[in-house]
């Protein structure tokens, strides 16, 4: 039906009739919160390239954990950053390490919250690689060992889902074997599944202390010219056992996101990434965009795009503002 007839303008008069025919409706239900735990006591320490956006000791992190339940948020994603790196990572999987200890804790001060926990070598690695180097490469099947080991003491730890981000082939299979092998049979996996060798990475690697040492992660993260070659990865995911897939970066690649979400029936995540907060932050801190706008703006897209869950330095704030 053509104009005069048609006239979708109609449907945009007010708020009251914008909000009745909305088709994206935006909640604090399926934001996740990034944390970078860090050692010492205390500290909460500002990222440089990430303003707003802090590092916390183990106790710290408490603190955030009860602001972020108490604002309505289901869950927390732990990055830890070690005092010491060592070429395995074995920081990673050390029962005491950063990532173990500040779960005990949140279990047991804020048990309502969900944990992930990020299963990946780079931020315990001297060298900043997603595994063991041999010859200068990482090596893709001596790594699986590392990332099943890691997983496993983080479930022992009482993390309530794993998020594998170290893109080694085999890897969810691996994390699945492991844990089912040591009784955490119920612990879902959140597969990192079509991972991009992003810049958009850049400040989360200064948070994390994680920049490889040389090279870089190209051999083993994708082409951010590659779609067919995510699904092709999503459904090795899916056949190893992954319970949620994601798609990381999150804005540039939307397309991704929808071809997922059309292709499989398992939830869909996507990670706005550090660059993306980054960037957006800036901007606001010039005066040059409306950082809430364009911040709901953004995740909005993500969700419009199919992503069910979404990732996201902005997840309290959006709280708030929702
Ligand atoms: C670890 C990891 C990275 C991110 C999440 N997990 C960095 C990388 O792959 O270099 C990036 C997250 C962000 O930029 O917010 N492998």
């Amino acid at each position: 039906m053509q104009f005069p007839i048609s006239r979708p303008r109609r449907l945009r008069k007010s708020e009251a009739i914008r909000r009745m025919v909305r088709e994206t409706r935006m909640t604090s239900d399926n934001l996740i919160l990034p944390a970078f735990v860090v050692a010492g006591e205390g500290v909460r320490q500002e990222i440089g390239s990430m303003p707003g956006f802090f590092r916390f000791s183990v106790d710290k992190l408490e603190d955030e954990a009860k602001e972020a339940r108490d604002l309505g948020l289901p869950a927390m994603l732990l990055f830890g950053i070690p005092e010491s790196k060592d070429p395995l990572g074995s920081g990673a999987w050390a029962d005491d390490g950063i990532v173990q200890r500040a779960m005990r804790r949140l279990k047991e001060k804020v048990p309502e919250l969900l944990l992930f926990g990020d299963v990946c070598m780079c931020e315990y690695t001297s060298h900043g690689h997603c595994g063991e180097l041999v010859d200068g490469e990482v090596a893709n099947d001596r790594t699986l060992e590392l990332l099943a080991k890691t997983a496993v003491s983080q479930a022992r730890a009482g993390a309530d889902l794993v998020a594998p981000s170290d893109m080694m082939d085999g890897r969810v299979g691996a994390i699945r074997d492991a844990l089912d092998e040591a009784g955490f049979s119920d612990v879902p996996i959140m597969s990192y599944a079509a991972k991009y060798a992003s810049g958009f990475y850049g400040p989360f690697r200064e948070a994390a202390e994680s920049t490889p040492a040389m090279g870089d992660r190209r051999g083993y993260q994708m082409d951010p010219a590659n779609v067919r070659e995510a699904l092709k990865e999503v459904a090795l995911d899916v056949g190893e056992g992954a319970d949620i897939l994601m798609v990381k970066p999150a804005i540039p690649y939307l397309d991704v996101i929808t071809r997922v979400r059309d292709a499989f029936e398992l939830p869909v995540a996507a990670y706005h990434v550090s660059g993306e907060y980054s960037m957006l932050k800036a901007a606001a801190l010039q005066g040059w965009l409306d950082e809430k706008r364009c911040a709901l703006e953004s995740i909005t897209a993500i969700r419009r795009a199919g992503a069910d869950l979404v990732i996201t330095y902005y997840a309290k704030d959006l709280a708030r503002w929702l």
